[in-house]
């Protein structure tokens, strides 16, 4: 065979094409995408509605990891159960931290005397391996966040006091907590919900308050169901990386809030960094588990998020750590006392 025939077959078979998708090629993808995030669609109109956000997901991602793959980005982004959304709707109904900057942020805050301890501190640290962590749940179209993180750095509380991981209940803290503050799916947070769970004198288990997404009418906590109580919360010194670390350190999974930029939404893989993220105005709650350094030379926090498994590190995301307080993580950072 000659080498122009050769290259004809080439040419055939692999067009040497544009990097535009051609539209079946996006109807395709489409397809699968529906399959393998299980959606289904009300009417035609919203289906159409949908694709069309789906399809400007697809161009952010493919342009973002171009950048990435030249150095200018220290993440990577994919399509996840949430590329069906714009921006503007996903932090509308998945952010839901409501912080009150004029308002004390405990009623009676314990000091913060984690931050005196100068022990030497580990490299790394992921609170998942000793037991502390549930699997990542996922808050649906509700902006309970702050539910979410309350129970997580409970649930890691717990674990320490009683030896047994007890997955609690966010609903019981979304139907319940409006006295303190908390406004169910509209958002709350993290020190409303200790007060709640404090002067309730608990707080339920998963399994018999099962979370559901939606605003309740009714709180249907019962006594005998209790998974976890509060006696008390510290608020961590703000803005100070180095208290958040020694805090994880020696507590456990703290609750921390950030500021989830447009970039979260698609986040998969590498350390979040956002020079566009704020510090001070946060709008989503999330977990602190840990933290470590890339090999790379990155030094991030480890985060657990409660937008389901398909979302970045199977549910986790990296963010960038003694990075000037990036996002605001050490902004807010508190922990419950058992
Ligand atoms: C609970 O925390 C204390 C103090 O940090 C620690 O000594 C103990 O081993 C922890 N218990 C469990 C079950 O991890």
């Amino acid at each position: 065979m000659t080498a122009l025939r050769v290259a004809l077959i080439f040419a055939v078979v692999c067009p040497v094409g544009s990097s535009q998708l051609s539209r079946h090629e996006m109807d395709v993808f489409w397809k699968f995408f529906k399959i393998a995030h299980s959606k289904i669609y009300d009417t035609p109109a919203e289906e159409i509605i949908r694709q069309r956000m789906f399809e400007n997901n697809v161009a952010l991602i493919k342009i973002h990891n171009l950048k990435y793959d030249l150095g200018l980005h220290t993440f990577t982004m994919g399509i996840n159960e949430y590329s069906d959304m714009s921006p503007e709707e996903f932090s509308l109904t998945m952010n839901g931290l409501r912080l009150d900057r004029s308002a004390p942020r405990f009623a009676q805050p314990s000091d913060d005397l984690t931050c005196e301890n100068d022990d030497p501190l580990p490299d790394s640290v992921d609170w998942r391996t000793n037991g502390y962590v549930t699997p990542v749940k996922n808050q649906g179209k509700c902006g309970s966040c702050y539910a979410f993180s309350t129970t997580g750095s409970l649930e890691g509380q717990m674990f320490n006091k009683t030896g047994r991981l007890r997955s609690l209940s966010e609903q019981n803290i979304v139907d319940c907590s409006r006295k303190e503050g908390n406004h169910g799916c509209r958002g709350g947070t993290m020190d409303k919900s200790f007060k709640y769970i404090k002067t309730n004198k608990g707080i339920d288990t998963d399994d018999s308050y099962p979370y559901r997404a939606k605003s309740g009418f009714f709180c249907h906590f019962k006594k005998k169901n209790i998974g976890g109580e509060v006696t008390d919360a510290v608020d961590i010194t703000t803005g100070r990386e180095d208290c958040l670390q020694k805090a994880v350190v020696s507590v456990g999974p703290i609750s921390v809030a950030i500021d989830a930029t447009y970039r979260f939404q698609n986040y998969k893989d590498g350390v979040f960094k956002d020079v566009g993220c704020d510090r001070v105005d946060l709008n989503h709650a999330v977990l602190l588990v840990g933290y470590g350094t890339t090999d790379k030379g990155q030094d991030y926090w480890l985060v657990k998020n409660s937008w389901g498994e398909s979302w970045g590190l199977d549910g986790y995301v990296k963010m960038a750590r003694n990075s000037d307080n990036m996002c605001g993580i050490a902004t807010a950072a508190s922990y419950p006392l058992v």
